[in-house]
């Protein structure tokens, strides 16, 4: 399966993508669970590229989930560490490619550094829109839901759906069409579950080192031969 077999007139607007398996994978490879993050960053850095070839708009990937934390400190060192790296290394490239980036979750509890790498690469890409490239950090959907619920009652609002939609994370984006989970597990992890609400569900072995093109494209493929009834009949 190559680029060639996915319809263009019927690609996924919103792709999620849960980015699991990276301890297994390096675990299987007698290498410490962090060689897995390292390796999935790489695919990190393919499946923008890959994103942005194929005409996918926006990207929402799930990097640290406020269940994260209960892992040990060093992991969460590493991941933090990775995340800086990965702005140092492509952020440049980001730009002139046109991706803006855009932050699911709450990041000010994150180290400082990290907070500043991130704004800046939240500054550098504003004005860009060719690929909305969603990051979740310290995200969980039902915090997110919360926040937006607590805000509408603090202003004494009665929401509609359009006006609730914009009060998350993912404000102005449409809804995800198809969310991607490698790694074998089948549950959604408490990621944009109201964003999802219609996704079609694409679930693989594959660990998300291992995830590259021929994946991704598998997965558009499949997607593209879903029935989509969005309730309705067909
Ligand atoms: C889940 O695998 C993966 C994570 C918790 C981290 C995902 C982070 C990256 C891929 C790093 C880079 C991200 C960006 C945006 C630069 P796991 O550790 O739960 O794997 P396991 O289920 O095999 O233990």
């Amino acid at each position: 399966m190559d680029l060639s077999n996915l319809d263009q007139d019927r690609l996924p607007k919103h792709i999620a993508i849960i980015m699991d398996g990276n301890g297994r994978w390096a675990t299987n490879r007698n290498k410490p669970r962090v060689f897995g993050h390292n390796e999935g960053m790489k695919r990190v850095v393919d499946v923008v590229e890959n994103s942005l070839n194929i005409g996918i708009k926006y990207l929402s990937l799930y990097a640290f989930s406020t269940e994260n934390w209960k892992r040990p400190q060093k992991e969460i060192d590493f991941l933090m560490q990775i995340l800086i790296k990965y702005i140092d290394d492509q952020l440049n490239k980001l730009v002139t490619q046109g991706v803006k980036i855009n932050i699911l979750g709450d990041i000010s509890v994150l180290p400082k550094k990290v907070i500043q790498k991130i704004e800046y690469a939240l500054d550098s890409t504003k004005d860009n829109n060719k690929l909305i490239l969603n990051i979740a950090i310290n995200y969980g959907s039902r915090q997110e839901i919360l926040l937006a619920v607590n805000n509408a009652i603090e202003n004494g609002q009665i929401l509609t759906e359009n006006e609730f939609s914009n009060l998350l994370y993912t404000r102005n984006q449409p809804d995800v069409d198809l969310l991607i989970r490698p790694g074998g597990e089948k549950r959604l992890s408490n990621f944009l579950l109201y964003q999802m609400s219609y996704a079609e569900l694409y679930f693989s072995d594959t660990y998300w080192p291992d995830f590259k093109l021929d994946s991704l494209v598998d997965a558009i493929y499949w997607y593209q031969n879903r029935n989509r009834r969005f309730g309705g009949l067909k």
